[in-house]
């Protein structure tokens, strides 16, 4: 895990225009600081998502094509702490489905805490954690043999680029079989007075969560990055649907990483890319699958029209 850590932020910093991967952002302290995101008033999208799984229950596992009779797996993708999926688990777990839990997740820290959580809130629930890249799991899942429920939410899959998006989908299709059902969560497009807030905020909780990876690379890595130096910069237009992240060097400084016995130099107002959030409609996540195995085969919303979890089926 260190050395891939080293190598993509060496691959990232050495290019023209500089980029770390949104992956790192989730180390113990920035798992924590993302728990304050999902709180704070700006970020709807945990609270349109939440609003789906609280009050379309039914409809979702309606839309999962499961029995009572033959056990299934639940897969996430990303689990994060959980707080929606459990709304879907503990209804399951009372309606008497026979299944199993199985959250994957980067962040090792996640996943302590969400088996812990669940092993008091849902005790009779099985669960098996998985840590790694959700990439790198989903040859697994092909020789899987109970039916299996992929979950994705939170628009996780806004972090792809629409290329990488295409072939995540692409593998995940492959990966699932024809009774299986993914449920895809994407934030929708909408006006930028909405989204901008939500990925910088008046307390500047997005900006620590940013900051963080530079802390992350000077604590994992030997850097010395001067986090003081750096300011955090958020971007959305609705037009194009992306809601951007960037650290902007404020001064034209070198920045030592030991553990790649190189420095960096930075101009001043330089940008770091570090995230993208992609919002969707319908008509681009058509797209994405155009070239895949799977289908749109439902969409449930909040009541604002903000967010979709897509039910994904085999074509
Ligand atoms: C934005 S949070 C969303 C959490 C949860 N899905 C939700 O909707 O609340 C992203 C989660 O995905 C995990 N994650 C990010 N990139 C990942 C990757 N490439 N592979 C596995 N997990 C990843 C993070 O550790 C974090 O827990």
């Amino acid at each position: 895990m260190k050395e891939t850590f080293k190598n993509d932020v060496n691959e990232g910093l050495s290019k023209t225009s500089k980029t770390l991967p949104s992956k790192y952002f989730y180390d113990a302290i920035g798992d924590k600081i993302f728990i304050k995101i999902m709180h704070m008033p700006e970020y709807y999208l945990t609270r349109a998502e939440h609003e789906i799984f609280k009050t379309k229950t039914a409809a979702i596992i309606n839309a999962l094509n499961i029995s009572k009779d033959s056990k299934f797996d639940i897969i996430e993708l990303g689990a994060g702490d959980g707080t929606k999926t459990k709304l879907l688990l503990e209804d399951l777990v009372s309606k008497e489905y026979q299944f199993k839990y199985l959250p994957i997740d980067i962040s090792k820290d996640a996943l302590n805490h969400l088996k812990c959580s669940l092993s008091k809130e849902i005790s009779s629930l099985e669960v098996e954690t998985k840590q790694g890249d959700y990439f790198h799991v989903l040859d697994d899942l092909k020789s899987h043999k109970n039916k299996k429920i992929i979950l994705f939410l939170g628009s996780n899959i806004g972090n792809m680029s629409d290329d990488e998006a295409k072939q995540f989908l692409e593998k995940l299709g492959n990966s699932i079989h024809k009774d299986d059902v993914i449920l895809l969560g994407a934030d929708l497009i909408k006006s930028e007075d909405i989204v901008l807030p939500a990925y910088s905020d008046d307390a500047g909780v997005t900006k620590s969560f940013n900051l963080n990876l530079l802390t992350r690379i000077n604590s994992e890595l030997e850097a010395n990055f001067n986090i003081n130096k750096f300011e955090h910069l958020a971007t959305y237009t609705e037009d194009e649907g992306i809601a951007r992240s960037f650290l902007v060097s404020k001064e034209k400084q070198e920045v030592e990483i030991k553990s790649l016995q190189k420095s960096f130099l930075f101009e001043a107002n330089e940008k770091i890319h570090t995230e993208d959030s992609r919002k969707y409609n319908n008509q681009i996540l058509e797209n994405l699958l155009e070239n895949t195995s799977l289908q749109i085969s439902n969409k449930l919303t909040d009541s604002n029209n903000y967010f979709a979890d897509y039910i994904l089926t085999k074509k």
